[in-house]
């Protein structure tokens, strides 16, 4: 049977059903890396307190490092598999450590419980994913900011309710998404800066090991790597070892995340119908039908679309799987690694593939140029040019454009073909000449005072 780190007080084996259903390894390999460095960090610590010599430290932290360079290696080449089916990963080092030094390994776990490294485990990936991810929005800012560059003047149809509102320019389109991803990346920076490492809570009640000498380790091991500090001394070990608030708020972040790539997902499949057909979408991130052969669909973007669900789900299954329980640490507890690592992963995969395929989007000028030449798109700047030229009151200038819509409309008419005289009869100061300075896509962008629209800049 598997070497555990408990069963000094049970007579009877565990019972094999139960025991491959409570394992964690399948997912918790994971965290591998993260769980090393406790170790090492760990292991100062006891030297520090004479637990172990100084050789001791020496043997352990060089088995540490192989331990960390033959799972990742495992893991990279696809061929790792737990030491002798440990139930989770602080069992498998603990486990290999062992094949290397000995009954040294005895020692490593002294005054230590997997209740801690489980959170440190945990929030140094999240730290880490919230890092990569930023890189990753990063990119994607770069390459929304490269399409709006290089279309500085082309005009686009602007929608509200899916109905066609006002003309826009496709920079301010993009724009609007730069701004989504922006404040996420700027969401991402703050969770960075407010998560905070720690070790020493023991299973919940903490040990006889020193705080300063944790701190001082994890300074001196972590915090070179992640450029900055990020150790804090956490009052409460309870608090410790049963918050995952990180974990909740990392998720809703990324929920948040999830949610503006679906949204710009819709948008794109919307645009590349046949019906709308302003955008080509690359072929090489799309699929034909086994049966229809014209088909050309928006795998990608409809993938997008529908992980969303996944990831709300991952978001509400650790929300749900936290409430209510009792302090402090609690098995169930374990359940929230899965949900996390697949929204993580998920968005990295996003994110990854996105950019590529953006610079790849073609858009179809002819088709977006005929729709810009519906009048009514320019209702809103003929009412708002008669409210600030002609002194038409507002709900006047509303009603009279809507109607004179209307009549065009109803006499199969472009409002431009109404001649001075029909013009007239909506309005004493209408004449055809203002018909054609202001409803086009030229006038109703240049008279936009409200807002800048001024392409925005980085900020990593
Ligand atoms: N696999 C466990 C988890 O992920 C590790 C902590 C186990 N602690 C315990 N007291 N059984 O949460």
């Amino acid at each position: 049977m598997t070497k555990k780190l408990w069963g000094g007080r049970f007579k009877k084996e565990v019972n094999r059903e139960f025991f491959e259903f409570q394992k964690s390894i399948g997912y918790d390999y994971k965290l591998a890396e993260e769980d090393i460095l406790h170790s090492m960090i760990h292991v100062v610590v006891l030297r520090k307190s004479d637990i172990l010599s100084p050789a001791e430290e020496k043997r352990l932290l060089a088995a540490l490092e192989e331990v960390n360079k033959e799972i990742k290696e495992g893991i990279r080449e696809n061929r790792y598999r737990p030491v002798a089916g440990a139930e989770d990963i602080h069992t498998d080092i603990q486990n290999r450590v062992e094949h290397k030094v000995g009954t040294l390994a005895a020692k490593l776990h002294a005054l230590r419980s997997r209740n801690d490294q489980v959170v440190f485990d945990e929030k140094y990936y999240c730290l880490r994913a919230a890092q990569d991810i930023r890189a990753l929005l990063l990119n994607l800012l770069g390459n929304l900011l490269f399409l709006m560059k290089k279309y500085p003047e082309q005009p686009f149809v602007g929608y509200t309710h899916t109905q066609r509102a006002q003309a826009i320019l496709f920079r301010h389109y993009l724009g609007a998404f730069f701004h989504m991803f922006e404040r996420d990346n700027e969401q991402l920076k703050r969770f960075h800066h407010n998560v905070f490492l720690y070790i020493g809570a023991g299973a919940l009640a903490g040990s006889h090991l020193r705080r300063e000498d944790y701190n001082k380790a994890i300074k001196e091991l972590i915090s070179q790597g992640l450029g900055f500090e990020k150790i804090q001394s956490v009052e409460n070990s309870l608090d410790n070892v049963s918050n995952r608030d990180f974990i909740i708020e990392f998720m809703s972040i990324l929920s948040v995340v999830q949610m503006h790539l679906s949204r710009l997902a819709e948008d794109l499949i919307l645009y590349s119908t046949q019906e709308f057909n302003f955008v080509d979408l690359p072929e090489e991130f799309c699929t034909g039908s086994s049966l229809m052969p014209h088909k050309k669909n928006p795998d990608f973007l409809e993938l997008i679309r529908g992980y969303t669900g996944m990831i709300y789900g991952n978001l509400v299954a650790v929300l749900t799987t936290m409430k209510g329980l009792p302090l402090t640490y609690d098995r169930d507890m374990q359940l929230n690694k899965k949900p996390l690592f697949s929204s993580v992963e998920t968005i990295k995969d996003e994110l990854k593939i996105l950019p590529e395929f953006l610079k790849k989007l073609k858009l179809n000028n002819d088709v977006i140029a005929r729709a810009l030449e519906a009048k009514s798109l320019y209702a809103t700047e003929l009412a708002e040019f008669l409210v600030c030229n002609k002194q038409v009151p507002f709900r006047d200038a509303h009603t009279l454009v809507g109607k004179m819509i209307r009549y065009a409309e109803d006499k199969g008419k472009q409002i431009d073909s109404l001649s001075d005289a029909e013009l007239k009869k909506f309005c004493p100061s209408l004449t055809r000449g203002i018909i054609k300075t202001v409803m086009n896509p030229r006038y109703a962008i240049a008279s936009k005072k409200s807002i800048s629209h001024k392409n925005p800049r980085i900020r990593s």
